[in-house]
This record gives C-alpha cells, structure tokens and sequence, in this order.
C-alpha cells in the first residue's frame, strides 16, 4: 500500500529517517562547526518510548522504511532496546554510522534481519582520517569494515569528496569493490549552517565519473532503483558497485520519498528545510500526531527546499549543521 503522506506534487513519503542524537564520537570538520555546536539539552531530545511511539505513527500513515542516523547513532543509550522495538514495527531497518562501534551491533543484526550497512569513510589513509575526524579511531574502523564484510553484511561506503582532502582517492575507493560486494557511495560535498561550505571544493559528478573512466576504462550505467539519490554505475568485471550522489550538481528531488525526524522531535521535510513541525511537544501532550505530519508535508518544496536552481548561503546558513539533522 502507498504511503498517505503525499505532498502537494503527489509524492507519496515512505521512508523516513531518525536522528537518534545530535552527538558524535568523530568530529568531520564538513559536518561539525569549527567552534563546536550547541548541543541538544537532554530533556528536549525525544525518549527511546518517545521514538518508538512517533514512528508508529508514521508507520501507521504508511512508512514502511526507517533509517537511524546521528550525530552517531550508535552511541545512544539502550540502542539494542530501540533497535528491536523498531523491528517489531515490521518496517525496514537501515542504519548510517561511523564504524567505530560496530562489531558490539553485528551479532543483533543478524538476529533482527539488518543486512545492509552505510558507513561513512571518507579516507583509506590513516594520517588523513585523523586530520579529517580529528580523531585517532581509522584502525578500529577498517577492522570492524572488515568483519562485518567477512560475515556477509552488504557494507555501502559514504564518502564525501573534497578538493585538496580527499579527491585524489577516488580510484583507491573504487579498487576496494574489486573483489569484494562492497558499494562506493560518493557524496558531493554540500552547504550547512557554519561548514564553510563552497562549491569550488567540490567534486562533481563528471569529474568523478571521468577519473574512474581513465583508470579502468569501461564504466557500466547501472539501472537507478526508484527514490534512488545516487547515480549508479559498476567497473566491467568488478562485483561492488559505486554511486554518486549529485545533490550539487544534478539533484535528484522528482520522486523524493523522504522525511526526516531530528533528535528533538522535529520533522524536516528536505535536508535543506529551514522550517519543521514540532512532532514531539504534541506527542509528550498525548495528542495523535497524525495529522500534524499529513499537514506538514504541504510545505514541501519541489528540490531543495526551494534552492531550485542553486545554493544560497541566506538560506542554508539559517539552517542545522549536518550533526543535528543526520544527513
Ligand atoms: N556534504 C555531504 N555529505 C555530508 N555528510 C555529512 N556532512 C556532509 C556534507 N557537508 C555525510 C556524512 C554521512 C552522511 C550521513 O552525510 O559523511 O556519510
Ligand atoms: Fe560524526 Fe558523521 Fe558528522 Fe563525521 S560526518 S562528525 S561521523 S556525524
């Protein structure tokens, strides 16, 4: 059944994801402000009851996907509780983190069916992930990679790129989907509140595209699954598979799908929405928030939350850095 979250360009909303906490254990300069954020108070951020009752909610009207994401999601307290209570909703589970808790997950995983994995790497060199994360956890990470790749979890790896960082590894990236079922997901670097965002630091599609051309030729277009943020193609020959995500250059918004919750209750209608709908106040007033999200998804804009044609700083600096609104 379709989802009865429709905005007002019929687009029906199925998937949503949930900040689990504005916190992170990393400190990707991309993504946290220089000068630190101001952290959510503990009583304005929703209870594991609290997220488990909203999403029902959204379940209810039709979402039948949930994604968690952070900060870093696997630091909050009680995660395992949470994780199955979500389970026994019956949606899809999905899960974005940084890697350096994994291996205390994967057993529970597998027992409640979450296969698929996105980590976010943004280096293959050790040096660079601590100038990056401005923390030393790179070997930790790669070892749990590693195991749950070895146990058969389908790991996807995000990966931001930018100029003069880390553009120069994009074919070291594309190396490791070789031989392994390990997909590349490669991000363009995009503009939050206080991130020193410029497009002259990114790295677009084509140029993407064209590196991997010339380092190992034939370069197959793979079909987009619907709702798919990435253009997805595969090196002849290899079994793992990369995609871009061209949010700058080429957005992907005709048939968005997504919602998003943050940790203290809000929900966002884009990633790029300045304005959101207080879900939490409502729910701790035990009213039925139902209709406040079938409300909120009229204010829906087409792409980008009305940055149609391109990026402007009045807008995106009046927004949340990427740490509270989960990517
Ligand atoms: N531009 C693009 N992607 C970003 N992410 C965080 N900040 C940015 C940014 N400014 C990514 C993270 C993570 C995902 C949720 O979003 O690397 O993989
Ligand atoms: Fe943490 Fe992810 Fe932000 Fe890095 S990008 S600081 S891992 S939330």
């Amino acid at each position: 059944m379709s989802s009865q979250i429709v905005d007002r360009f019929g687009r029906p909303h199925s998937y949503l994801r949930i900040s689990l906490t504005d916190r992170c254990n990393l400190r990707c300069f991309y993504c946290m402000p220089e000068d630190g954020i101001e952290l959510m108070e503990k009583p304005s951020i929703m209870t594991l009851e609290e997220i488990i009752g909203i999403a029902k909610s959204f379940n209810d009207l039709g979402v039948d996907t949930i994604r968690l994401t952070g900060g870093e999601p696997l630091i909050r307290k009680n995660f395992e509780y949470l994780i199955q209570e979500l389970a026994n909703l019956g949606v899809t589970l999905k899960l974005t983190t940084n890697g350096i808790l994994l291996d205390r997950f994967l057993d529970l995983f597998d027992s409640i069916g979450l296969r698929k994995i996105n980590i976010s790497l943004d280096t293959l060199d050790k040096a660079k992930s601590v100038f990056i994360t401005k923390r030393d956890y790179y070997d930790r990470i790669m070892n749990n990679i590693q195991s749950a790749s070895d146990r058969n979890f389908h790991i996807k790896l995000n990966v931001v790129l930018i100029k003069g960082v880390n553009e120069a590894e994009i074919n070291d990236f594309i190396a490791l989907t070789k031989d392994q079922n390990i997909d590349i997901k490669f991000i363009e670097f995009m503009p939050f509140k206080g991130n020193k965002w410029d497009w002259s630091k990114g790295v677009s599609q084509e140029e993407i595209r064209s590196t991997v051309g010339q380092k190992f030729g034939e370069v197959l277009p793979l079909d987009n699954p619907k709702h798919s943020t990435s253009v997805n193609f595969k090196v002849a020959g290899h079994q793992g598979t990369f995609g871009i995500v061209s949010t700058i250059t080429n957005p992907f918004c005709s048939d968005c799908n997504r919602i998003r919750l943050t940790a203290d209750g809000k929900m966002k209608n884009c990633l790029f929405a300045n304005s959101e709908t207080d879900l939490l106040t409502s729910f701790r007033a035990g009213n039925d928030i139902r209709d406040l999200i079938l409300n909120s998804i009229q204010s829906k804009k087409y792409s980008r939350d009305g940055m149609e044609l391109k990026m402007d700083s009045d807008h995106y600096e009046n927004n949340r850095s990427m740490t509270s609104i989960g990517g």
